[in-house]
């Protein structure tokens, strides 16, 4: 796997291989990578001819109070990871590389972004973007894979790609889970070991969510209760949101129609560490 910090010689690379007629796929990552990531690779891999993997701790997307700083960083383990799972460059640019004095560009999503993890990491989805759309320039790739784990970010992807008519084919992989269904995370080392126990709730709460609408509950308060009810057995979890809505728009009707595919999404604080998951399920139609 070759090493690669310059977006100029990053395109020079693609550039060439496409001459070469191969189907290049990028997977972006901040790295410390699980096997959530690996499996993005492995994917990417079985689509394509070259994996590019991009491992870059995007500033822009952490607010001031939030873990820039403390982000876990391991290079060394991640270069060896990403070789294993078949990526054949790691696409891995410097700060000032990326933002160089005189940058001045942010992109920004409308609509999908009013809500959820927007309300409360507000500038969060335009720092997302805007390293996205400059990963995705960097790379020139053929297809773009990201993890269902972050639902909304597929959205803003989605629309990003969508709205400034980029030619690349988005494939989202689902999530990968720990035994006991724990969402794999690079923030989950974080975690207690009584916090780490606990953290199953989440998944648990998305179990029963699926439930009751499988079994034909479509009003959206009773299965947004459903969730937030399961996460309390966990007494000093935080909720930000635990809600359920339309999947393509993030639209919260009193009612789900029959057939309307629903996302069930859950932000919650496990002591200090946020914590985000979801599901989707489809209402049976009658
Ligand atoms: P990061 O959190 O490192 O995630 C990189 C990619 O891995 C994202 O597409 C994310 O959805 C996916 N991923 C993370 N955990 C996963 C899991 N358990 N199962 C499946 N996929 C998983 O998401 C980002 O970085 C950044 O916002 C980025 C898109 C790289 C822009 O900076």
């Amino acid at each position: 796997m070759l090493l690669v910090e310059k977006i100029s010689e990053m395109q020079a690379i693609s550039a060439s291989l496409k001459r070469e007629n191969k189907k290049i796929a990028v997977v972006p990552t901040m790295g410390y990578l699980h096997d959530g990531h690996l499996n993005l690779i492995k994917k990417a891999k079985s689509s394509s001819d070259i994996v590019i993997t991009t491992l870059f701790v995007n500033p822009l997307q952490f607010a001031p109070n939030e873990d820039f700083d403390k982000y876990p960083r391991d290079m060394e383990r991640d270069i060896k990871l990403a070789e294993e799972a078949g990526s054949d460059y790691l696409f891995c640019p410097s700060a000032s590389e990326m933002y160089p004095q005189n940058y001045g560009t942010l992109i920004a999503i409308t609509g999908i972004t009013s809500k959820f993890e927007s309300a409360m990491r507000p500038t969060h989805f335009n720092g997302v973007a805007t390293v996205v759309a400059k990963l995705l320039n960097a790379t020139q790739p053929h297809f773009a894979i990201f993890g269902q784990k972050d639902f909304q970010q597929t959205l803003v992807i989605k629309q990003l790609i969508r709205d400034l008519n980029m030619n690349i084919q988005m494939i989202i992989a689902p999530t990968t889970r720990e035994e006991d269904g724990l969402a794999m995370s690079s923030r989950n080392v974080y975690l207690s070991e009584q916090e780490r126990k606990d953290a199953t709730i989440i998944y648990k709460a998305l179990g029963e969510a699926i439930s009751i609408v499988q079994k034909g509950e479509k009003r959206r308060k009773i299965v947004n209760a459903v969730m937030h009810k399961e996460l309390r057995s966990v007494p000093y979890i935080r909720i930000d949101y635990a809600a359920a809505a339309d999947s393509e728009y993030l639209f919260e009707p009193e009612e789900f129609l029959p057939s309307q595919q629903i996302v069930l999404l859950i932000a919650a604080y496990l002591g200090k560490t946020r914590l985000i998951d979801n599901a989707l399920v489809t209402v049976p139609t009658i």
